[in-house]
């Protein structure tokens, strides 16, 4: 039986654009109460005009650490409970080694982790209070096997994952399940800047619907579409090959 009921409260972060603003359109369509967070209301102005009721947008830089408790005060004055929480808003800045932005690795993490970090702060005392909740993170398949310039991206992708595995073990008596969700390349603005191919790629509405499936079933770490997952099954299994394949392009 679905434990994720139509009539959820739910706080999504990054739901301006891609696959937040994705998971948002579902979750309203399924019924649901939407709290949106992100530095800018993007597209979710149109949104709003079709469910003026149901979605609320709630300003949030995540890597600014002054506005947790502003932005918590206005989500109590929205709710007292939240079913869910997803995590999502990240960016993604690629490393060249031959000239190298050693700033980026801050820039990258003060979003991808340092941000999640921040979010919670904002969400885990709402998420424990309220029965039965669920607290989920984006991470990446990137953190399945390394990827040329992901130097970044990757390592803080990693961070995110190892958190959600600890924290799943820590808030296990507080009734608050944890899932960590790993995309593979989904059709947003974040990779329609990439100059690489990227196989398998799907659309946010597509990959909205499964992280969707899988976030009802409580999965705990769902990795996406699975023919990536296998690819990078083997890379792990042959690191060698991979080495070779990855550096050969580096080269090319
Ligand atoms: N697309 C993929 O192939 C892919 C694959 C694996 C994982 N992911 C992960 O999926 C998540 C969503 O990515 P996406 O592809 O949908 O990218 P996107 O279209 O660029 O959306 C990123 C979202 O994050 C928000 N954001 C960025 N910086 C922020 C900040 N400092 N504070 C608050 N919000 C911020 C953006 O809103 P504002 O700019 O308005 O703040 C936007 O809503 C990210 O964590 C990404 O790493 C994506």
């Amino acid at each position: 039986m679905s434990q994720d009921k139509p009539n959820k409260k739910i706080w999504i972060t990054g739901a301006s654009s891609g696959l937040g603003l994705a998971l948002a359109k579902h979750y309203l369509l399924t019924g649901n109460r939407v709290i949106a967070s992100a530095r800018s209301e993007g597209e979710l102005n149109q949104l709003a005009k079709l469910y003026p009721d149901e979605l609320s947008f709630v300003k949030f830089d995540v890597t600014d650490n002054t506005q947790i408790e502003s932005v918590a005060n206005e989500i109590e004055q929205l709710t007292d409970q939240l079913d869910l929480a997803i995590l999502n808003a990240g960016t993604c800045e690629y490393f060249d080694v031959d000239a190298p932005d050693w700033s980026l690795f801050e820039r990258v993490n003060q979003v991808n982790y340092l941000g999640v970090v921040n979010s919670l702060q904002v969400c885990l005392p709402i998420l424990k209070r309220t029965p039965n909740s669920h607290l989920v993170g984006v991470s990446s398949q990137a953190v399945q096997a390394p990827f040329i310039r992901s130097e970044a991206y990757g390592a803080s992708k990693a961070a995110v994952r190892y958190l959600l595995h600890s924290l799943r073990l820590d808030l296990a008596p507080d009734d608050v399940s944890v899932s960590c969700i790993l995309p593979g390349f989904v059709d947003t603005p974040l990779t329609q800047r990439n100059d690489f191919d990227m196989p398998f790629i799907m659309s946010p509405e597509q990959a909205a619907h499964r992280i969707a499936n899988a976030v009802e079933k409580r999965v705990f770490e769902y990795a996406f579409p699975k023919r990536l997952t296998a690819l990078l099954a083997l890379a792990r299994l042959a690191p060698s090959g991979w080495f070779k394949f990855n550096a050969r392009k580096r080269t090319s």
